[in-house]
C-alpha cells in the first residue's frame, strides 16, 4: 500500500513539531512548506538523521513550493504569526487571514482532495475563511480547538488527582478563545464523573486555567505560543483521518444546524475518520453550558462579520 501523504504548511515551532509527531506515528511521508528559504529543509533533514535512532520510515522534505505538496492525503496549516504577551488570538486576524490566503490558493491548486487541518489563530475564524477561500466540502475542512483544549484539561485534572492522564476524558467545545466552553459534567476518571472526585472549587479553578491555558504559555515564553501540545493535538487528528479511527475530537467543524449554529465552524464533538467530520456529535447540555456555547458563537460571529469574507 503506497503511503500517504502529509504536508504541513509552515515550519516553525508548531509546524516542526507536528512533522515529528506524525513521522513518529508513522503515519505517511511528510512534507514540510514555509515561504522562508532554507527553514523547511534544514528542519526536514534534521528530522531524517534522526529516523535511524526512533526506527521512522517517514521521508521527510522540506520546501518552498507547493508543487511539492502535489496529491496530499492531509494538509495541516500551521503559517502565521504567533501570539506575544498580552495579544489575543483575535489580535492576529488581519495578518493571518493574508497569510492564510496565499496558503490556501498553493494547497487548493496541488491537493483539491486533501483533508485540511486548521492550526493557525485565531482558529474558528481561519478555519472558515479557508473554507470560503478554498471552496472545499465543508466536512474536509477542521480546526483545531478542542483536541487541544481538551488535553489540557485533562492534564490539569490529573495534575489535581495525581492520577495516570491516560483514565482522564474531559471534552472542551465552543470557539478556541477564552470563551471556550469546558463541560465540567462531562469530566470523567475511568468512567467516574469527576464531581465525585474533586471539590467545586478545584473544578472551577480547573476550568479557569484551561480557558487561559495557552496565554499562560505565552506569558511564559514571552516570544511565542505553545507548541508542543497543540502539534501533538493536530498529529492526533491527522492519525483519527489517516487511520480511519472514528475518534470522537472535540473540533471545530462545519455546523448545519447543530447544537442551533448554521453555516459556521465552532468546536463541537466530531467523529472523526477517512470522511473527514463523519458526524457531529449533539451532546445535551444543560442551560449555563447552551448560554456559555451561544456566547462563544457570538464571539466567533462577530470576528468573522468585521473579516468581511462573506
Ligand atoms: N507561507 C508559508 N509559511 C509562512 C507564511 C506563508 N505565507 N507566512 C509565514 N509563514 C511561516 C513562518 O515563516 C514561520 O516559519 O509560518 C511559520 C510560523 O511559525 P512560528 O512563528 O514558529 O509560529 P508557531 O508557534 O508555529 O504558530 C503558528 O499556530 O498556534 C498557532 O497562534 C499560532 O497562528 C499561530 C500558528
Amino acid at each position: 500500500m503506497a503511503r500517504k501523504k502529509i504536508s504541513v504548511i509552515g515550519a516553525g515551532h508548531v509546524g516542526a513539531h507536528t512533522a515529528l509527531w506524525l513521522a513518529l506515528k508513522e503515519l505517511g511521508d511528510v512534507v514540510l512548506l514555509d515561504i522562508v528559504e532554507g527553514v523547511p529543509q534544514g528542519k526536514a533533514l534534521d528530522l531524517m538523521e534522526a529516523s535511524p535512532i526512533e526506527g521512522f520510515d517517514s521521508n521527510i522534505i522540506g520546501t518552498n513550493d507547493y508543487k511539492d505538496t502535489a496529491g496530499s492525503d492531509v494538509v495541516v496549516i500551521t503559517a502565521g504569526i504567533p501570539r506575544k504577551p498580552g495579544m489575543s488570538r483575535s489580535d492576529l486576524i488581519n495578518t493571518n487571514v493574508g497569510i492564510l490566503k496565499a496558503v490556501v490558493e498553493g494547497v487548493a491548486k496541488y491537493s483539491p482532495n486533501a483533508h485540511i487541518l486548521v492550526v493557525t489563530n485565531p482558529l474558528d475564524v481561519m478555519v472558515y475563511a479557508a473554507w470560503k477561500m478554498s471552496g472545499m466540502e465543508p466536512h474536509k475542512i477542521m480546526g483545531l480547538s478542542g483536541a487541544l483544549d481538551g488535553s489540557r484539561m485533562r492534564a490539569f485534572i490529573a495534575m489535581e488527582l495525581g492520577v495516570s492522564v491516560e483514565d482522564v476524558h474531559a471534552m472542551v467545545i465552543g470557539g478556541h478563545a477564552d470563551e471556550m466552553v469546558p463541560l465540567r459534567r462531562y469530566a470523567t476518571v475511568s468512567g467516574i464523573p469527576v464531581a465525585q472526585l474533586l471539590s467545586p472549587e478545584k473544578m472551577d479553578a480547573v476550568i479557569a486555567r484551561t480557558k487561559k491555558a495557552g496565554g499562560e504559555i505565552v506569558a511564559l515564553l514571552k516570544t511565542g505560543s505553545a507548541y508542543y501540545a497543540p502539534s501533538a493535538a493536530v498529529a492526533e487528528m491527522a492519525e483519527a483521518i489517516i487511520r480511519d479511527k472514528k475518534r470522537i475530537i472535540p473540533c471545530a467543524a462545519y455546523c448545519n444546524g447543530q447544537y442551533g449554529v448554521d453555516g459556521l465552524f465552532i468546536g463541537v464533538p466530531v467523529m472523526v475518520g477517512a470522511g473527514g467530520a463523519e458526524k457531529i456529535i449533539e451532546v445535551e447540555l444543560d442551560n449555563d453550558e447552551k448560554k456559555a456555547f451561544m456566547g462563544s458563537v457570538a464571539a466567533v460571529k462577530g470576528l468573522i462579520a468585521d473579516l468581511k469574507i462573506g
